[in-house]
């Protein structure tokens, strides 16, 4: 597994997913928890067996990736909230599908932390250069892996619209080895790099993702989350 896709699990205050990697139906459960539904709701919609979703959601419960909170049809389970932050992405622009929501939330703390870099008085331009090109570094390789996550996503739920999301992926990939050309070349590219990114990261997710978002919802819900053969062959297809 390469790092970043092991990064994916792991959130910004550094809640690891990662017990749930090998464990499909504590990861489907993962997509579908959202903090208004109450366990007997999704017993009911998800087609679980109450029996058999109760020890799961305490065993994710127990993990510390979610908690419980009161709904109208009485208790749910919510995200366990992060502790560390720039900025929480607004409520506009969650997927309602917790992990991706997550990794975005990952994306807009490495554009704010390329914005604190940008403003920051260094000792030298080299000092600079080098902690901007970390940063460049690691945000592409980041969003490679959450590319490829939410395109196995689209492709297991049969999404209508998968080539034209890829190809938007594609060409923001393309777009920020070119920055990384640049910038390895040693042209200053932060402030434009910066402008850049903060545009098309808000756009993409409150545009595309979230118009993919309730069709892989409405899949996991659909599939059941009992059932794990969908959803392990996403995990094989991602992670291995
Ligand atoms: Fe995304
Ligand atoms: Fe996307």
């Amino acid at each position: 597994m390469n790092q970043s896709a092991e990064m994916i699990y792991r959130r910004v205050d550094g809640v690891d997913y990662s017990a749930a990697r090998d464990n499909t139906a504590l990861f489907s459960l993962l997509l579908v928890i959202d903090g208004t539904r109450s366990v007997k709701t999704i017993a009911q919609e998800d087609k679980y067996e109450i029996e058999d979703l109760l020890p799961l959601v305490d065993q994710v419960e127990k993990l510390g990736l979610i908690v419980p909170v009161e709904s109208d049809s009485g208790r749910a389970y919510q995200e366990a909230p992060e502790e560390v932050s720039f900025c929480k992405l607004p409520k506009e622009y969650q997927t309602g599908i917790v992990m991706v929501d997550n990794q975005h939330q990952r994306l807009v703390d490495m554009v704010k932390q390329l914005d604190a870099i940008r403003k920051g008085q260094y000792p030298s331009t080299e000092l600079k250069n080098k902690a901007i090109g970390q940063v460049v570094v690691e945000m592409i390789d980041y969003t490679v892996s959450h590319f490829a996550f939410e395109e196995s996503l689209m492709q297991e739920a049969n999404y209508e619209h998968y080539n034209g999301h890829k190809r938007t992926h594609d060409h923001f990939i393309s777009l920020a080895d070119e920055y990384k050309q640049r910038f390895v070349s040693g042209e200053d590219i932060i402030d434009e790099l910066y402008k850049i990114l903060n545009r098309w990261l808000y756009n993409h997710i409150q545009n595309d993702d979230m118009a993919f978002a309730p069709v892989v919802l409405k899949t996991v819900k659909a599939k059941g989350l009992s059932k794990g053969a969908w959803m392990k062959r996403l995990l094989n297809k991602f992670f291995n």
